[in-house]
Parts: structure tokens; sequence; C-alpha cells
């Protein structure tokens, strides 16, 4: 049965390019983003593994750690981070899982076979802390993912979990949020000393509390 919001992000031991790992205790107290690709060696997924390396520092800054997976075995992932590099300009820093026998991509419901019964379509999952899945998005092959709209996911995830906002259409770190519904003005007043701007009983904007 597919992931939902809220299940536990299934563990897994595998291969990857820098050495076997236990995604459980890869990840310890931190996030973690696990993202698949269709197949090495295409041209999409070059760009997509080159954003990430580029980014990973905006991941470590915000204490995530990455992970991608295809079905390809460790030698082609090993050799393709030679393209990888060279073409996008880019140092692949992070593990990406070679899962050839499809056990991550089957715990993950990464394979689609509507789509294609061989390949993982693109998935990201994000989990958070506790090892439950906070967001999962899946994008078909012919459509690279935009790896800012998951840090944004992200700033979002991590500002929720603390604070009693939503984060509004578009929004950006820094920006305004929505007080969540649960709280009554007075609560909502007392909370957030920054203030309150009431547009609606049930929309009602602060500026975001941890800036
Ligand atoms: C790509 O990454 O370019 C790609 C992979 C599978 C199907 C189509 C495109």
């Amino acid at each position: 049965m597919a992931l939902r919001l809220g299940d536990i992000a299934p563990d897994f031991t595998a291969e990857t390019t820098e050495g076997n790992i236990n995604w459980h205790e890869y990840l310890g107290d931190g996030w973690g983003v696990l993202f698949s690709h269709p197949a090495d060696y295409t041209p999409v997924c070059t760009t997509e593994l080159g954003m990430a390396a580029k980014l990973k520092a905006e991941f470590e800054k915000r204490n995530v750690k990455m992970a991608a997976v295809s079905v390809d075995p460790l030698e082609d992932h090993k050799g393709w981070i030679n393209d990888i590099n060279e073409t996008q300009g880019c140092t692949v820093n992070y593990p990406i899982i070679a899962d050839p026998d499809k056990t991550v991509a089957t715990a993950y419901d990464m394979i689609h076979p509507n789509a294609d019964d061989k390949a993982t379509v693109r998935s990201v999952f994000v989990i958070g802390p506790d090892k439950k899945l906070k967001l999962s998005i899946t994008y078909p092959a012919s459509t690279g993912r935009n790896f800012n709209e998951i840090l944004r996911v992200i700033d979002s995830l991590q500002l929720t979990a603390k604070h009693k906002v939503a984060t509004p259409v578009n929004w950006q770190d820094g920006e305004d949020c929505i007080v969540v519904p649960a709280l009554s003005d007075e609560e909502a007043e007392k909370l957030f000393t920054k203030g309150i701007r009431k547009i609606k009983p049930y929309l009602r904007y602060t500026p975001q509390p941890n800036k």
C-alpha cells in the first residue's frame, strides 16, 4: 500500500556510492529527503542530481540529509557520478542508493506500473526527526523537479512543527504566516507579539514568529 503522511518511513539497509547505509541510522535525529530517479545516464536525472549536489549546503543548514535512489547497480551510479560532476559543474556529495532488487522502491511504492513497470518514478519523500513521513511528491519521468521548492517546503514543515502557524500560497522563508484556525483571536494575540492582521475571522496573518 502507498505510504501516507504520518506513516513511519520504512527503514532499510542498502549499498550506496558512499558505502552501506542503514537509512534510519543515517538520518539520526535530523530530517531526511529520499528522492528516486528513473535511470542513470539519462539527461533530466543528470541535471537533477547535479542540482541536489549544489544545494547540499542548504539542506545541511536545515539539518536535512539527502539520498537518491534508483534500481541501477552501484557500478553504474559510480560511473555516472563522473558525468554529473563534469556536465553540471558540481561534486556529488550525498549517497546514491543502488536498489537493483527494488527493496527500497517497493517499500516506498516508487514503481508505478502504469507509468513504467521497471523504473522508479521521480518520488520525493521528506522525513521528520520522528521518522514519520511529512511530505511526498511524485513527478513523471519527463519532468525534472525543482529542488528550491523542496527546500521551501522543508522551511514550512520545520516552522509549522514548532509554531502555531501555517504558510500561505507561494510562501517563502521570512514572509508573513497564517495563524492556525484552532487559535482564538485572544490566544493568537497573546502568542504572536508582533501582531495579528485579521482579514476575515478565518484568515489572520502574523509575521513569521521565528524571525
Ligand atoms: C531523463 O532523466 O532524462 C529521463 C529518464 C527516463 C525517461 C525520460 C527521461
